[in-house]
């Protein structure tokens, strides 16, 4: 399994990763996440990045291309992944079949702005473990404590209302067009993002069945 999931800003990309990877034996492969850590950790990639990303605009192709590549080449990769918010632009998408074979595209449509935003402005992540909350939809058992690790939860920088905004603008500029892309190679499938992560969940297994019988 070499899948790709496609999808505007809180589409619910991450939630359904972490429940595929649980019982289909696959990594999580998130460039939001690797980008958030080295930010946290102060590298020398974070201090390049933080703006970038607190701003919701995107990283350059070549950075990130040069990340997701080695991190491919890893141990854990071998098996089986989900590609978690990469390819995001043609260029991204172009390098990537130079050097992986992607078996699958899934596309988590959403047509209203305002689910997405409502997702965006309620989520809390753990900032330790990157566990991902709603605090309606999926709150902790304890306020603000990661089930997972304890640790406490917090907002992502660009879950603010602007940055929302300015997200789902470089979406449908720069990433929209990836379904096209992927449709044009017969390897696309949509699924309907709007219903519960547990309705999402039933609809990629149902895929996942179908492209493996
Ligand atoms: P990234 O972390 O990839 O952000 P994103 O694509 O904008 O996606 P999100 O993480 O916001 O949403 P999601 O679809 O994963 O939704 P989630 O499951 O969390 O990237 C962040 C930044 O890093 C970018 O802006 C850019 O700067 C940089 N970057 C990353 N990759 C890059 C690349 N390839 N090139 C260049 N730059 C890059 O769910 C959202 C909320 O909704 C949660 O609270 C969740 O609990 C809730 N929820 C989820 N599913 C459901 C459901 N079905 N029903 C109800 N609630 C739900």
């Amino acid at each position: 399994m070499k899948i790709i999931f496609l999808g505007p800003p809180g589409a619910g990309k991450g939630t359904l990763s972490t429940m595929v990877c649980r019982d289909f034996g696959v990594v999580q492969i998130s460039t939001g996440d690797i980008f958030r850590e080295a930010i946290e950790k102060e590298t020398p990639l974070g201090k390049r990045i933080k703006k970038i990303v607190e701003n919701g605009e995107l990283v350059p192709d070549e950075l990130t291309v040069s990340l997701v590549k080695e991190r491919l080449s890893e141990e854990d990769a071998r098996t089986g992944y989900i590609l978690d918010g990469f390819p995001r632009t043609i260029r991204q998408a172009e390098a990537l079949q130079t050097f992986e074979n992607i078996t699958m595209v899934v596309n988590l449509d959403i047509k209203n702005d305002q689910i997405i935003i409502e997702r965006l402005s309620g989520r809390r992540i753990c900032g330790s473990c990157h566990a991902i909350y709603h605090i309606k939809n999926n709150p902790p058992k304890i306020e603000n404590k990661c089930d997972r690790c304890g640790e406490d939860l917090i907002i992502r920088e660009d879950d603010e209302i602007p940055a929302i905004r300015n997200r789902l603008e470089i979406y449908r500029k720069k990433t929209k067009p990836l379904i096209d892309f992927y449709a044009n190679r017969g390897i696309l499938h949509t699924i309907d993002a709007s219903g519960t992560s547990e309705e999402v969940y039933r609809a990629f297994t149902r895929l996942a069945e179908k492209a493996d019988g």
